[in-house]
């Protein structure tokens, strides 16, 4: 059983999709703790709720960004975790924190990377004009947003279209896409090795789409 930490800042509809999802019969992985920076997140009573292992590390107290990721990640890794999921976890992580992290990190963004990383993805895409968005999971490296693309689910953009109405559409495919991504970790088709995906014994030439609940 592949044994997933989840870290996140707020609402956490992301970490409530992915625990509902591994309660499946044939999920394959388990969630085995929620992790946050921020003491209000509602992510963190979810997982209090669910009388998961859970901690808040706040930033205040620590010195730099390495020494706040050190005492987080050490708390984090406490738990023994084979996967850590960024689910709205809105910190940069230090290159140093990464480099010393022996398990893979997936981060779920809403906009199709290499398009529009960091905030404000939605209201981006519409300023452009792009006729489709929708969301990424992707390998955490140093660089923000920029690690390899694992798999994406694409979302029609609407002529009468805002950010919050797309926002919504978007999230709804994200809470499929993430379950859909830690599946095939688990699975052992997806392998991760030193910051290449692989898949079924080949590296990822492009990311999997998302088609029906199924990445192809
Ligand atoms: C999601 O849109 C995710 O893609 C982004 O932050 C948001 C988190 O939402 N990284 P939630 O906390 O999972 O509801």
């Amino acid at each position: 059983m592949l044994r997933v930490a989840v870290l996140a800042s707020g609402r956490g509809s992301n970490f409530s999709a992915l625990l509902e999802d591994s309660r499946a019969a044939d999920a394959g992985y388990t969630v085995v703790g929620l992790y946050s920076d921020q003491p209000s997140a509602p992510a963190l009573e979810l997982a209090r709720e669910q009388g998961l292992d859970q901690a808040c590390i706040a930033r205040r107290g620590h010195a730099s960004r390495e020494a706040f990721d050190a005492a987080f990640f050490a708390r984090v890794m406490r738990i023994q975790p084979h996967l850590i999921v960024c689910a709205g976890y809105m910190r940069i992580i230090s290159a140093t924190a990464l480099a010393n992290l022996d398990v893979p990190m997936f981060n779920i963004h809403p906009s199709l990377l290499p398009l529009y990383p960091g905030l404000d993805t939605h209201a981006r895409a519409l300023a452009a004009g792009d006729r489709e968005h929708g969301a990424s999971v992707h390998l955490v490296t140093p660089e923000l947003d920029g690690g390899p693309v694992i798999a994406q689910a694409r979302v029609a953009v609407q002529h009468d279209d805002n950010p919050a109405a797309l926002a919504a559409r978007v999230l709804i495919q994200e809470h499929r896409l993430l379950p859909a991504c830690v599946r095939l970790l688990a699975s052992g088709r997806l392998q991760i090795d030193r910051q290449q995906p692989w898949l079924d014994g080949a590296p990822l030439a492009a990311p999997l789409q998302l088609h029906d609940g199924v990445l192809q």
